[in-house]
């Protein structure tokens, strides 16, 4: 599980990090996932008070020379790290739980 980290880093260093997961993980029918912790552009709350926070997440992106994704740019990452499926979860106001499946 990845609970804000994956945007601190640039989409090949994402891409190696996965693939190593996957690699230790078992198989989708034997319960195998990576569950992240992140934003998703365009996903979650659009309540103001996210958007407030959604802003201070940006500083700190800037601060950290990180990124925040767009699902399109997710998928994108997953598939170069081989894994076949994906599910988002915008349960937690302006972040979501994604389940990437092998
Ligand atoms: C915002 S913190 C989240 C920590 C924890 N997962 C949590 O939810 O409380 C981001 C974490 O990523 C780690 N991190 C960022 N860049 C890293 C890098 N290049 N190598 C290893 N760890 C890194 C930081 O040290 C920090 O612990």
């Amino acid at each position: 599980m990845f609970q804000y980290v994956l945007h601190c880093f640039g989409d090949d260093d994402c891409v190696k990090i996965l693939r190593r997961c996957k690699e230790a993980i078992p198989a989708r029918d034997a319960g195998g996932k990576v569950i992240i912790i992140n934003m998703v552009i365009g996903s979650g709350s659009q309540r103001d008070i996210f958007k407030e926070t959604q802003v201070l997440f940006d500083l700190y992106m800037m601060y950290i020379d990180g990124v925040e994704r767009e699902e399109k740019e997710w998928e994108n990452i997953f598939s170069k790290a081989g894994f076949s499926a994906y599910k988002i979860m915008p349960i937690l106001g302006f972040l979501s739980i994604i389940e990437v499946y092998p």
